[in-house]
């Protein structure tokens, strides 16, 4: 079943008991619930949800640029991570799919739209391009997957980056690994951007964290891990960044959208393609998808 709700939710919920609340703005995955009930995604009880800042949590949309917009480029005007997660999309339906006989096997596909006339003119002065945001949301028993395709409806090329912002929950930070970006090349953004290697095959969050994990195969699943056991596993296609963030403590309390302590519970994995602009010509498309697997 699918819900349209008068608090600017979507909601819908399979058969077998999982289910997945979208906000209409930012298109923000705000709930990811396992047949079980047992929350997959962190929001923060600070996080505000009405439409005057992005959702601190769930799984914003970052278009068309990632973290502070580089001085003298396009994107110069916006502000950070850009405008897709605090603009409001709508609702363009739900398909689902249910094999014959089968009720444990049904999904449901949510898909959102966003485009040039829909943002406020603020943004719309600020990056003038003629663009189109398609964004899906499909649940099944054993995945969440989250779709952004890129249309250039204009003459005129732009520069995008793309990023899925995933604030996963996770029982003590402190006891987690990321696994699978072992060799990478990354960007340390908490020590002057420095460019390190990656030594360890489980990173460890034992301190404020925001590396950008460079030229990651999207072939092959980023992990978070606990006690050596996946708790999401991360695919993606057209991905090949993955930042990786925790504010830690003293980050935490100059948020006003972020409680004190909530910094525990929490990991953000990131899927992108921000390690250079993308170009999309016009006329083009671009999309990227990650499916995100919980244990189960
Ligand atoms: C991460 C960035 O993706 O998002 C961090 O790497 C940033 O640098 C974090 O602090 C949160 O950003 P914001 O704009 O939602 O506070």
């Amino acid at each position: 079943t699918v819900n349209i709700n008068d608090n600017g939710t979507v909601d819908a919920k399979l058969p077998s008991g999982e289910s997945v609340t979208v906000h209409l703005f930012g298109a923000t995955v705000i709930s990811w619930k396992l047949a079980n009930g047992a929350e997959q995604l962190f929001v923060s009880s600070k996080a505000i949800l009405d439409g005057s800042k992005a959702i601190r949590g769930g799984i914003p949309v970052v278009f068309p640029v990632f973290g502070p917009p580089p001085p003298d480029h396009a994107t110069s005007k916006l502000p950070q991570h850009g405008f897709a997660r605090s603009s409001n999309w709508e609702f363009l339906g739900k398909s689902s799919s249910e094999s014959l006989g089968d009720k444990a096997d049904t999904t449901v596909k949510l898909d959102f739209g966003l485009s040039s006339s829909m943002i406020t003119e603020e943004f719309r002065k600020a990056w003038p391009y003629e663009f189109g945001l398609v964004y899906s949301v499909t649940l099944s028993p054993e995945s969440l997957e989250t779709s952004l395709q890129v249309q250039n409806k204009g003459t005129e090329s732009f520069d995008f980056h793309v990023l899925l912002h995933n604030y996963f929950k996770v029982p003590d930070v402190t006891k987690i690994g990321v696994t699978n970006l072992q060799n990478k090349t990354y960007i340390d953004k908490v020590d002057n951007k420095q460019e390190k290697q990656e030594t360890s095959d489980a990173i460890a969050i034992t301190g404020e964290t925001d590396r950008v994990y460079l030229d990651v195969d999207p072939a092959t699943p980023v992990s978070v891990v606990e006690n050596g056991k996946p708790l999401f596993t991360i695919a993606r296609e057209g991905l090949n960044t993955v930042t990786v963030w925790n504010p830690w403590l003293e980050n935490a309390k100059k948020m006003s959208d972020f409680g004190d302590e909530e910094y525990k519970g929490m990991v953000c994995v990131e899927p992108g393609a921000v390690k250079s602009f993308s170009v999309l010509e016009g006329g083009d498309a671009w999309e990227g998808t990650q499916t995100i697997r919980p244990r189960l």
